[in-house]
């Protein structure tokens, strides 16, 4: 499905070390891209537990975009590695419960990289478009409970994911 007038809510969860500082050099060099995004930033891609992920898609998020730094660079020396690992595990989580893939995406940006991190942007406004808005949060009852349905999958799934509590 496609509508032009469709504009994304795009969830962005940024490393501080790296992806973060590619966004804010996207800014300073004025490297144009999407307005969709907003931007949280984390101490790492190590830190976005997947209920983020849930929580920001069914409060209405259209697409949520995971940014860390390389693989073999993170500052906490793997927990990108943890960050695909889950990554994996969610993407398989939310197909399951019927959210394309495309929504969902993980992006390697060091903080040079101000221009990849633009195009990704981009493309994944571009992916979110094409799929139109999710309105996850209309398949849910009007009440908290769908936040706590959500952790409780979460949590079937805590070994996998590598999730302490
Ligand atoms: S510090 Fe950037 S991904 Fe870990």
């Amino acid at each position: 499905m496609s509508d032009d007038s469709f504009e994304p809510k795009i969830v962005g969860f940024l490393c501080n070390w790296c992806s973060y500082r590619a966004a804010d050099l996207a800014g300073t060099a004025r490297i144009a891209h999407a307005p969709n995004i907003r931007i949280i930033r984390v101490m790492c891609s190590g830190r976005v537990d997947p209920t983020f992920v849930f929580k920001a898609l069914s409060l209405g998020a259209d697409g949520v975009m995971i940014a860390g730094c390389h693989p073999g660079e993170c500052h906490y020396i793997e927990q990108n590695y943890k960050a695909m690992r889950r990554f994996h595990m969610l993407r398989h989580t939310l197909t399951a419960m019927g959210v394309e893939e495309k929504r969902v995406q993980l992006v390697w940006a060091s903080a040079a990289e101000g221009q990849q991190l633009a195009e990704a942007i981009d493309r994944l406004v571009a992916d979110v478009k094409e799929l139109g808005p999710l309105n996850w949060s209309k398949n849910w009852a009007e009440n908290g409970d769908r936040i706590h349905a959500l952790e409780d999958i979460v949590n079937e799934h805590n070994e996998a994911m590598e999730v302490l509590r």
